[in-house]
């Protein structure tokens, strides 16, 4: 009975439900690992496939979710990790497959030649399958008893959602009709994984409260393949290969130009702080080399620690969102960024000439880099004095951000090293030797590396109404000109 006051009761069970639901007893602690590790396996596997796919994915709007995405399933498997040693469970065979079926479905949206079998892979079947049985979950587990994994589960959700939302959107602007067509058969074998999987999970066993294990597939049709056949793979009967040279889409043209060197005029005293925010944007706008370059990493390191690849996704999360936040910076400045190049061959040169520890390396040289008063400490300042209001705001965040990055740093490649200036004079190293490709490729016609600086300097200043500073539009000091290891990310 819970207490009245004022004719009212107060919610009882500290408000998680109410007495019917708290004397349901749907799962055991046993049953709860089961489902739990399910949802594990689904996550861990769409952080896989998010991150395998950010480098080579040409959709700037792809590419920048798919970082998102993958830090958010990153983060929601961290949880469910915690949670099963929570249960009785070390051993934890957090490692293990579920069912078979699972395996195939991620490994098939993995494996998808194309962006357009991508998201409806990932959108339309697994990130639903997952809502679905998480939602299950709930309906099913004492919310009293097992409370703990209601909370995360709940937290998941609300994540999933946001996905999944995005997901719609991106599926109606990507799948025309005829392209959906052309897919169906196999979009039926990932349907059928998810029946056949989610069947499987539940003979024997309780159900989900729906009881309606197939409501995940609702749009299924009545299939008529044998059980044999639904583990007949498609994409994936040839092994994914990874792909790490970095594509972009149409907006981005000239990507080999490095013919204006920013580091070069954000530190050149002549110039005002307000010029310098176009610089500044761009320099953001170009951190979407990072992601690029970081997948790789992830991609190809494999036996880590699983804390490994969750703070080394935050981290790539955090780079594409920098690249956003330059996008944005240009956007209120009413310039158009397609019209100037955004360069990629640091994420290109990196990928292609270095193993993925030489790779962490000049990471870790350049990040440690800016920690001093002239790195992001400066670029803040140059931000306040600017009177670009969200300049400021946004190399405050930036800062913040590339503190945490050195954390990162210290934690998963110092440590090998034992000895920070050991670690340091690697990355040194390994950034020295970059094979400088400024002189190739202009020979070999990829570039001209055009003077990009006065046309978006010249828009800038009619967006303030101000007359350029004629040495400001005179500026051109180039990557051959400058040493390039001013690089800052
Ligand atoms: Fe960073
Ligand atoms: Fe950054």
């Amino acid at each position: 009975m819970a207490a009245e006051t004022r004719g009212k009761s107060l919610p009882p069970l500290a408000g998680l439900c109410s007495f019917a639901e708290a004397q349901r007893t749907g799962l055991s602690v046993a049953d709860c690992v089961a489902w739990i590790k399910r949802h594990h396996y689904l996550l861990v596997r769409l952080h896989e496939i998010f991150t395998a796919r950010i480098t080579a994915e040409p959709v700037y709007e792809l590419k920048t979710a798919f970082s998102l995405h993958a830090y958010l399933c990153a983060e929601q498997a961290t949880q469910f990790r915690q949670r099963v040693s929570e249960l009785r469970e070390p051993p934890l065979g957090l490692e293990a497959v579920p069912h078979p079926a699972w395996k195939l479905l991620c490994d098939e949206v993995l494996a998808a030649p194309t962006h357009v079998e991508l998201t409806l892979g990932l959108y339309e079947v697994i990130v639903p399958a997952l809502i679905e049985s998480l939602q299950a979950y709930l309906a099913t587990t004492n919310p009293l008893a097992d409370a703990p994994t209601v909370r995360i589960t709940r937290c998941c959700l609300f994540e999933l959602n946001d996905l999944a939302n995005f997901g719609r959107q991106a599926v109606e602007c990507l799948v025309d009709p005829p392209a959906r067509e052309r897919r169906i058969l196999w979009l039926q074998l990932l349907k059928n994984c998810v029946l056949q999987a989610f069947t499987a999970s539940f003979a024997g066993g309780p159900l989900p409260a729906s009881s309606n294990p197939e409501a995940a597939v609702a749009t299924v049709t009545e299939s008529t393949v044998t059980e044999s056949e639904l583990l007949q793979p498609q994409f994936s009967a040839t092994p994914f290969q990874y792909d790490p040279v970095p594509q972009r889409d149409s907006r981005f043209q000239d990507s080999f130009n490095a013919g204006v060197n920013p580091e070069a005029f954000l530190y050149d005293k002549r110039f005002s702080a307000r010029d310098k925010t176009v610089m500044l944007f761009y320099k953001r706008l170009r951190e979407i080399d990072v992601p690029e370059m970081m997948a790789s990493i992830l991609h190809q390191t494999r036996g880590k620690p699983w804390k490994y690849y969750r703070d080394m996704s935050r981290q790539l999360w955090d780079e594409a969102r920098h690249a956003m936040l330059g996008e944005v910076g240009f956007i209120s400045l009413g310039l158009d960024w397609s019209k100037i190049p955004i360069n990629f061959t640091w994420s290109r040169n990196l990928n292609a000439q270095f193993e993925p520890w030489e790779r962490h390396a000049v990471l870790f040289f350049i990040e440690q880099g800016l920690m001093p008063r002239t790195g992001k400490r400066y670029e803040w300042e140059v931000g306040l004095d600017s009177g670009v209001t969200l300049a400021g705001l946004f190399q405050d965040f930036d800062w913040a951000d590339e503190v945490l990055h050195a954390q990162i740093g210290r934690e998963w490649y110092v440590k090998e090293f034992g000895d920070l200036n050991a670690a340091m004079a690697y990355g040194d190293r390994c950034w020295s030797q970059v094979l400088s490709r400024w002189r190739t490729d202009r020979d070999e016609g990829l570039t001209e590396h055009r003077n990009w600086w006065p046309e978006i300097y010249r828009a800038a200043c009619e967006h303030w109404g101000v007359s350029p500073d004629p040495q400001a539009l005179a500026f051109h000091t180039t990557y051959e000109a400058v040493r390039a290891d001013l690089k800052e990310i």
